[in-house]
């Protein structure tokens, strides 16, 4: 039977466990640790996200301060904020919600953050700590992907792990967290040739794609795990106004081989937020010169 991973179980007990690191922080420093969260612009998708990452951070009993920009902000004006929030001590993580409009330019602004409250992980800095295997905020996504992994698998030492999708956000640190733990790593992506075969002989397929159930049943190697980060929105059946959420991968046929597998929803999405609380304890921490939690 193959077992559903259910990431939203995985994602309470991180977000339990950071809130207890979140007393004993304020016990001991006399605040709460402190998240920003900037959007640009009203894209649907990414208000959303915001809304639930400033919930989260207030029920892990942080302090949630998040500023909503217009869309035509400047990059200059953008940067200014970023400026303010860097040297703000009860600021102690930082995330600006991407994409940016089109007038803004990503890199300069992840790379303005202060690399100490980067808590996505993207600023060069940590990027590059990351791949050399220095300690280093890694980015939520793929800490959470990897957590589940770990979850279920244990020791990852050995295994065969196809990695499909190459971006700095999931598939690069994906990478680099895998190899980290000692997999034989494959990077696909959209020039890769025979995809299909390269995910029969794998041990683990984290699908990174963005291209709705693309992953077929007959590509799971029979026992495989399987992480689907993908969310995507099928045009809507007829007479509803929505299309239905899946993933990366096409669920019913996957299960059928795989060994585990997420779902979408309720899988890798739940982790993300979890891990965006707990780099925020930890940059707390470092902040203030103590040993940050094991998480
Ligand atoms: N947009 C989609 N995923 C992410 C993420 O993990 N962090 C940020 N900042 N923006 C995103």
């Amino acid at each position: 039977m193959t077992k559903r991973i259910d990431g939203k179980a995985a994602a309470l007990d991180v977000r339990r466990k950071v809130a207890e690191g979140v007393a004993l922080f304020r016990d001991r420093i006399g605040r709460a640790p402190g998240l920003a969260v900037v959007l640009v612009g009203d894209d649907p998708a990414s208000t959303v996200y915001v809304g639930s990452k400033g919930k989260a951070t207030l029920e892990a009993g942080m302090e949630s301060f998040t500023h909503r920009l217009p869309t035509e902000t400047t990059q200059d004006e953008l940067l200014q904020l970023v400026e303010r929030l860097n040297d703000d001590p009860k600021v102690d993580g930082i995330l600006v919600q991407l994409p940016l409009p089109d007038q803004i330019d990503e890199d300069a602004v992840l790379d303005a953050i202060d690399p100490a409250k980067d808590v996505d992980g993207f600023h060069i800095l940590n990027a590059g700590k990351l791949a050399v295997g220095q300690q280093a905020l890694v980015p939520c996504t793929p800490y959470g992907c990897l957590h589940l992994l770990k979850n279920e698998l244990g020791d990852l030492s050995g295994k065969h792990a196809l990695v499909i999708g190459r971006s700095n956000i999931v598939g690069k640190p994906m990478a680099q967290l895998l190899l980290a733990e000692n997999a034989t790593v494959t990077i696909a992506h959209s020039r890769t040739r025979d995809l299909p075969a390269l995910a029969r002989d794998a041990d683990i397929v984290v699908a990174a794609v963005g291209r709705a159930e693309m992953v077929k049943g007959d590509w799971i190697k029979p026992g495989a795990t399987v992480i689907d980060v993908g969310i995507n929105r099928l045009p809507p059946e007829e007479g509803k106004t929505k299309g239905k959420l899946v993933g990366d991968v096409a669920y019913d046929e996957a299960a059928d081989k795989a060994g585990a597998i997420t779902p979408v929803p309720g899988g890798v999405g739940p982790m993300t937020i979890a891990m965006l609380l707990r780099n925020t304890l930890i940059a707390a921490h470092q902040r203030e010169g103590l040993e940050a939690p094991a998480l």
